[in-house]
């Protein structure tokens, strides 16, 4: 469909988001989410995290919750993202209650995003966790979910808690993925 130019389709204003979900001062995901960003910026001069771990938000009531300080500017920087890359636990076969809340703290914003996800896990056979979110947010926003996905196991870290090479390459691919997927959907979207 469209022509790979390799090194992921970013142009240097893509403004790709990284969001880390764990809340654990320790979090693996963390560690994920930390590379993304790293990668990305090497292609992309805006590309940003967002650790939820330094940006407290209320638990989602529907109601008062949506006018807390942090909601807008977060909303508003989900909103004006490319590609999004989600760091998320998996707690209980599904992501972190952390994760949910900020969709639906966020919503809209996350309408026809492109969106990928890097997980921490701590046994592989809870790969499919991502799945009840990824249907949300391509039911509920029409996102496009990237077809490839991140998931690292204690297995996947090193003593120092960095990541293993090959997570390191999966990681570096779904930046890839993510940034053809987002240049090429902007491209179709409006016809779609
Ligand atoms: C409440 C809770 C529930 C968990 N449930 C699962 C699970 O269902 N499947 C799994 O593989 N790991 C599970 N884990 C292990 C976490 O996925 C693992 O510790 C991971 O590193 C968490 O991500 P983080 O380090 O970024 O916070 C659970 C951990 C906690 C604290």
């Amino acid at each position: 469909m469209f022509a790979r130019r390799g090194g992921g389709d970013y142009n240097r204003a893509m403004n790709p988001l990284v969001i880390s979900c764990s809340l654990n001062p320790e979090s693996r995901s963390a560690v994920l989410a930390r590379r993304a960003q790293e990668t990305l910026a090497k292609t992309c001069d805006d590309a940003r995290l967002i650790d939820l771990r330094e940006t407290a938000l209320p638990m989602c009531d529907g109601g008062a919750a949506y006018r807390h300080e942090h909601v807008g500017p977060l909303a508003a920087a989900i909103s004006g993202a490319g590609p999004i890359l989600l760091a998320v636990p998996v707690y209980n076969y599904d992501t972190n209650a952390a994760a949910k809340n900020l969709i639906e703290l966020t919503g809209r914003a996350w309408t026809g995003k492109v969106v990928g996800f890097m997980c921490a896990a701590g046994g592989k056979s809870s790969y499919m966790s991502v799945m009840s979110l990824a249907n949300s947010l391509m039911l509920d926003f029409r996102c496009l979910i990237v077809p490839r996905f991140v998931y690292a196991t204690g297995d996947d870290f090193n003593e120092d808690g960095s990541l293993s090479e090959t997570i390191i390459r999966r990681t570096d691919e779904l930046c890839d993925t993510a940034g053809e997927l987002a240049r090429a959907w902007s491209e179709v979207a409006g016809s779609v």
